[in-house]
């Protein structure tokens, strides 16, 4: 029944985690995936998850199915969190805003939306490079996939001028897919200043922002700050689209906890659209799972957990710095490997786009066991002080052939 079916090539990400798994050699590193490792190389469980789950336990909570949309209580604080206490829809109820599975999800549930109901286009536009899963996400939910200049190879950096002029050139209507903070794979955000410009381009255009925030807090340890460029739109009256994760800064990757919301007019526009995001969702997986939210929900709306939460996301934020430091130092200094590894500690989040090539990825992969995807990103929170030296030997020996 099968003959016809073609193999598939490996996930670009989660296939590297396939790799190592396999790879017996003891020095072996997964720099692949973006999960945050503690500083002896081991997945964390923050403190303040610990703290939820002993009060969901001693609170005995049940396992009653969630509503289509998930726990009320939870997306209004996950609202909260991105948009702001003093955010406008907010304040006049004007969000409408679903629990979904993690940020993969919510950005399906969005696409799926948005090719359904939204009016003026068909497009998306992604970043080049974007998240890899970006583009499967988006084109199975039958939008047309398209991409706008945002890394400049040759200073390492955003290619400012490129975006701007992508953006103004795109149709009229078009959905523009950002990323919120802390790029990924590239570690290159936009300033203050040059959101504030991709927010009148995307005015003038009449494009519709689809902001995608997998890394709140991540980018400078500050959930406040990271959410800038999402609020100084909101500000400046675009109606926009927004993915949440809570895989990466309360650490629940397999807990699939996120959320999608869409700035509406009003709340009875608000409703409607609520209306219609069940019917999207029914169909795919009936409703949301509960744990996760429960645990999110008890840090965000208690202030003890909510104060521990934030301080050990920016714990986390400070060791990734503390190894692009180190990374840097050991290639520079003590290697004096080629090239200009600057990059290395201007970029922000959890990823460092390296520069190395897919061939010297390969080869970091099959002569040192260590594992990064094939466009040279690496996930600096596989680092510590346990295995630093060995990586940056290893990519020294690449760089040198
Ligand atoms: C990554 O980019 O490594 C993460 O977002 C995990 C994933 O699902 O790809």
């Amino acid at each position: 029944t099968w003959s016809n079916v073609p193999a598939g090539p490996p996930d670009p990400i989660l296939g590297i985690t396939e790799a190592f798994k396999a790879d017996k050699d003891p020095r072996k590193i997964n720099l692949g995936v973006g999960a945050y490792r503690d500083g002896n190389g081991k997945p964390y469980v923050l403190n303040a998850v610990r703290k939820a789950e002993n009060i969901l336990r001693d609170h005995g909570a049940d396992k009653e199915y969630l509503p289509i949309t998930g726990l009320p209580e939870f997306t209004k604080n996950a609202a909260k969190l991105a948009y702001g206490a003093e955010a406008a829809p907010f304040k006049d109820n004007a969000i409408s805003v679903t629990q979904s599975i993690s940020g993969t999800g919510a950005l399906r549930i969005g696409g799926t939306f948005l090719a359904r109901f939204y009016p003026h286009s068909k497009v998306i536009y992604l970043p080049v490079p974007s998240w890899g899963n970006h583009t499967p996400i988006f084109r199975d939910s039958g939008l047309e996939v398209r991409g706008y200049r945002y890394f400049d190879k040759s200073t390492v950096g955003l290619d400012f001028k490129g975006l701007v002029e992508d953006l103004k050139n795109a149709p009229e209507g078009a959905i523009v897919l950002l990323h919120a903070c802390a790029h990924n794979p590239t570690g290159v955000d936009p300033t203050p200043e040059q959101w504030r410009a991709i927010s009148d381009v995307i005015k003038e255009k009449k494009l519709f922002p689809f902001f995608d925030m997998a890394y709140q807090g991540f980018a400078s340890g500050s959930t406040d700050r990271d959410a800038f460029a999402v609020r100084h739109f909101v500000k400046e009256g675009h109606q926009i689209a927004l993915a949440q994760s809570f895989a990466k800064n309360m650490g629940l990757y397999g807990e699939r906890v996120g959320a999608f919301s869409l700035t509406t007019a009003d709340p009875e526009e608000k409703a409607r659209v609520d209306s219609q995001l069940k019917i999207v969702i029914r169909p795919m997986y009936s409703n949301p799972p509960l744990h996760g939210a429960l645990l999110a929900n008890t840090i965000l709306s208690r202030s003890e957990l909510y104060n521990e939460w934030e301080n050990e996301v920016k714990g986390m934020a400070d060791r990734i710095i503390s190894m692009r430091e180190r990374l840097y130092d050991s290639l520079t200094s003590t290697h004096k490997t080629p090239g200009d590894w600057g990059h290395i500690k201007s970029q922000i989040g959890m990823f460092s786009f390296t520069g190395l090539n897919a061939a010297q990825a390969k080869a970091l992969a099959e002569k040192a066991h260590v594992y990064m995807t094939m466009d040279g990103r690496i996930s600096m929170a596989g680092l510590n002080g346990g295995n630093i030296d060995y990586f940056a030997e290893s990519v020294d020996k690449v760089v040198k052939g």
